[in-house]
């Protein structure tokens, strides 16, 4: 595991698109995981006011709320639209549909298509729990996308972005902890004392179910990149 430490968010975005850049010119980006949260919000700016041409490179979604349509301006289908998408565009762009009538039928889909279209760099934010995508304490390293209920703390900082007259859903389909190891080339980011608990856990350098971000360290390529000192 390597970790670059940055002195705030806005440098972190410039060094995570840094590594895009890097990965691109050896031509080694055809498939590019994406997360959503407010961490990847500096990110996109710079990857969409930067020189990059993604017309060559398929996106996949980590992860999206069950029961909002793409149109809700919490959905992460929407996230993406409005900060990436409708400005760079993407040979194609992949995220679990929410609304679907069959969810175990979406997470199979989808699952096959990550299959189809091994993912060279995925981004991960970190929860403040120690989940990644949607991956809550508990969950097996060997999960696929699934169906996830979110936990109360999940809940709880999340539901700052829904207004008193929305309910904030609380279930998701997630990209599984195996679908997420499968990428060849992890960029963990991870800003602000609110992740201090769950970075710590990382750099403890223990697997523990109760802290899914410490599934990473079984992987062989994981770039972490914060402005925590630790
Ligand atoms: C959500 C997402 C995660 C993300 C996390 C952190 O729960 N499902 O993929 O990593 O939030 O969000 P933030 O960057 O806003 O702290």
């Amino acid at each position: 595991m390597q970790t670059i430490v940055v002195e705030s968010k806005e440098r972190g975005a410039e060094k995570v698109v840094e590594l895009v850049r890097e990965e691109m010119e050896a031509g080694r980006l055809n498939v590019l995981g994406l997360a959503t949260g407010s961490t990847m919000e500096p990110v996109y700016e710079k990857m969409v006011a930067s020189d990059l041409d993604f017309t060559n490179v398929t996106a996949f979604n980590l992860d999206e709320y069950i029961g909002i349509p793409a149109t809700h301006k919490n959905s992460y289908a929407y996230y993406m639209d409005q900060l990436l998408f409708n400005k760079k565009p993407f040979k194609e762009t992949h995220i679990e549909n929410g609304m679907a009538e069959d969810l175990d039928a979406e997470c199979v889909r989808y699952e096959t298509l990550l299959k189809e279209n091994p993912l060279d760099m995925q981004f991960l934010g970190i929860g403040e729990n120690g989940h990644i995508a949607f991956n809550e304490p508990g969950t097996s390293p060997e999960s696929v996308t699934h169906v996830v209920e979110l936990t109360q703390s999940t809940i709880d900082v999340n539901s700052q972005y829904f207004t008193a007259d929305e309910t904030m859903p609380v279930t998701a389909l997630t990209m599984g902890i195996s679908s997420i190891m499968q990428a060849k080339k992890l960029i963990v980011a991870a800003f602000g004392e609110k992740k201090r608990a769950a970075l710590e856990k990382l750099f403890a350098g223990e697997v523990t179910t109760e802290w899914p971000v410490t599934y990473l360290l079984d992987h062989p390529d994981v770039t972490v990149i914060t402005d925590l000192k630790l």
